[in-house]
């Protein structure tokens, strides 16, 4: 499969459209997914081979790559599949080409290495393959090393597909990002719930089959393909891209080979990301942990906190997965030698913090910030075993490098939990008079159900006051801007959920000073 570059100006500085001038192609009524340059080629046809849509994502200072899965009845073996990048959207000024073959044996899809691009410019890309084309996308690259560049970026999670809209999508595919992380919960493999909102096929996935089935459910909705056809992404997983509450090689259910249902799952989820071949899971294995730098503003961490984890602390008897216990009678949560990241991945993180850049990015998959939901007299306080709660000690060791090395701007960025937390992050939670050295937005589901009642969280905020804001009862996802001297978070919320059409507000807003640990209100 080789990809041919053209080198026409790839390397030629071209101006580019002022940010009021993007916005012309993004605002309006019907928002995000009537923009001119989303106009489909292959409507019409017999058969969509583009029902998927089309992603970008790994964004470089030289490069990007292109994703898409081909679809339809009577592919064959390999398909031919053309794509293109332009420094336009009506593609007058080509920069960059190519070939890949799509295979049935990786679904039919497509990852395309776009390279010798320029730097911190927009982008436009479109494929070719049996006779249509497919939507045009709109993809961004880092910028270079010496830029002064400002970043607009947001943080999404947990999609369940048969329990809500994706209103909030259709937010994001207006919000003019540089890039959008999604922090994991990209599909869920759990059978359809009762009485869905939408339904879903198949019934709980283990196959390879039932899991790119999951993958072409989800990414049949067009809030979504506008989304990702409208910035790149930074991807991580979670749990449910395999299964709920997995912990390496362990599953909820003991009975289940979880080096087979991996394999298949991380084979599904390589298949439908954006992601480069070298990232291309081996059996069960797939490294998705990485770094992006942003300029002279920001290093970004991706984190994986799943594959290489020990298994949860004093789980229910005959089970694996979480538990809700008192930590004076699980003393493993004490135990250092447990970690959420494993060993490499932890010594990997603590090497890689940018001392010289203002910001820290850390995009990981949940809580950070210590949550007791008893009174700490109460039998040292209850605590869940998934988060990072399960392992205080590997917790309590990145937060004390980070206070250790003075790291600047650290800001960690979660999901999971399908509630928006605000926190100060402290080398200990316990005391008051711990410096706040880092700060956290952990941000609510686009459509997951909370499995925390709001009342829950309020009674548990006088035993957690490092906690700035905690609420389960919003979906949506946060908005980031950022600049060398301060972090602006906006949480985007889904006003009416049960409606499609509902309006997405900014429900509150918080500033991080770079000089200054802490979120604040704003
Ligand atoms: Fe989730």
């Amino acid at each position: 499969m080789s990809i041919a570059r053209s080198t026409t100006s790839a390397c030629e500085p071209v101006a580019i459209a002022p940010r009021v001038g993007r916005r012309r192609f993004l605002s309006g009524a019907a928002a995000a997914i009537a923009v001119p340059w989303l106009a489909r080629g292959a409507r019409g046809a017999d058969i969509d081979r583009f029902a998927l849509g089309i992603a970008s994502g790994q964004p470089r200072a030289d490069g990007v790559v292109l994703w898409t899965r081909l679809t339809g009845d009577a592919l064959g073996e390999r398909i031919a599949v053309q794509w293109e990048v332009a420094s336009d959207e009506r593609f007058a000024d080509v920069v960059a080409r190519g070939d890949e073959l799509a295979e049935a044996a990786w679904a039919h899809s497509v990852h395309a290495e776009a390279a010798g691009l320029a730097p911190g410019r927009w982008y436009w890309y479109r494929f070719r393959a049996l006779g249509q084309q497919s939507a045009v996308g709109r993809t961004r690259t880092a910028p270079a090393a010496d830029s002064a560049a400002t970043l607009r970026f947001a943080i999404a999670s947990c999609q369940r597909f048969d329990v809500g809209h994706y209103t909030a999508w259709r937010d994001v595919a207006s919000s003019s990002l540089d890039f959008v992380a999604f922090l994991g919960d990209y599909i869920y493999e759990s059978a359809e719930r009762k009485n869905p909102v939408r339904g879903v096929a198949g019934g709980e996935a283990f196959s390879l089959e039932q899991y790119r089935a999951r993958y072409a459910t989800y990414k049949s909705d067009p809030a979504l393909q506008a989304a990702h056809a409208a910035a790149p992404g930074l991807v991580v997983w979670d749990d449910h891209e395999v299964s709920n509450d997995y912990a390496g090689f362990r599953g909820e259910n003991l009975a289940v080979d979880m080096r087979a249902r991996r394999a298949v799952a991380y084979r599904a989820y390589w298949e439908h990301m954006p992601f480069p071949r070298s990232v291309r899971p081996l059996d069960a294995d797939m490294r998705i942990t990485g770094r992006v730098d942003w300029g002279r503003l920001a290093r970004i961490h991706l984190l994986d906190d799943r594959q290489y984890r020990d298994p949860q602390a004093c789980p229910k008897p005959g089970r694996g997965g979480s538990n809700n216990v008192l930590l004076n009678q699980c003393p493993a949560l004490a135990d250092p030698a447990r970690t959420l990241l494993g060993a490499e991945q932890e010594a990997w993180l603590a090497a890689g913090w940018d001392l010289e850049r203002p910001w820290n990015l850390v995009a990981q998959q949940t809580l950070m910030a210590r949550v007791t939901w008893l009174d700490p007299a109460v039998g040292g306080g209850a605590y869940w075993t998934d988060g990072w709660d399960g392992y205080a000690p590997a917790r309590r060791r990145l937060l004390a490098t980070v206070a250790a090395k003075k790291v600047p701007g650290v800001v960690v960025l979660g999901g999971d939990v399908h509630s928006n937390y605000v926190a100060d992050l402290r080398v200990d939670f316990d005391d008051e008079r711990s410096a706040v050295i880092a700060s956290e937005f952990c941000g609510t589901s686009i459509t997951s159900l909370p499995g925390v009642p709001q009342a829950r969280i309020d009674q548990a905020r006088e035993y957690n006051p490092h906690l700035r804001y905690g609420r389960s009862d919003e979906r949506g996802y946060v908005r980031f801007e950022v600049d060398a001297r301060e972090l602006r978070a906006s949480l985007r919320v889904v006003e009416r959920p049960a409606d499609p059409d509902s309006n997405v507000v900014t429900a509150a807003r918080f500033v991080v000073d770079a000089a200054q640990p802490g979120p604040r209100a704003a």
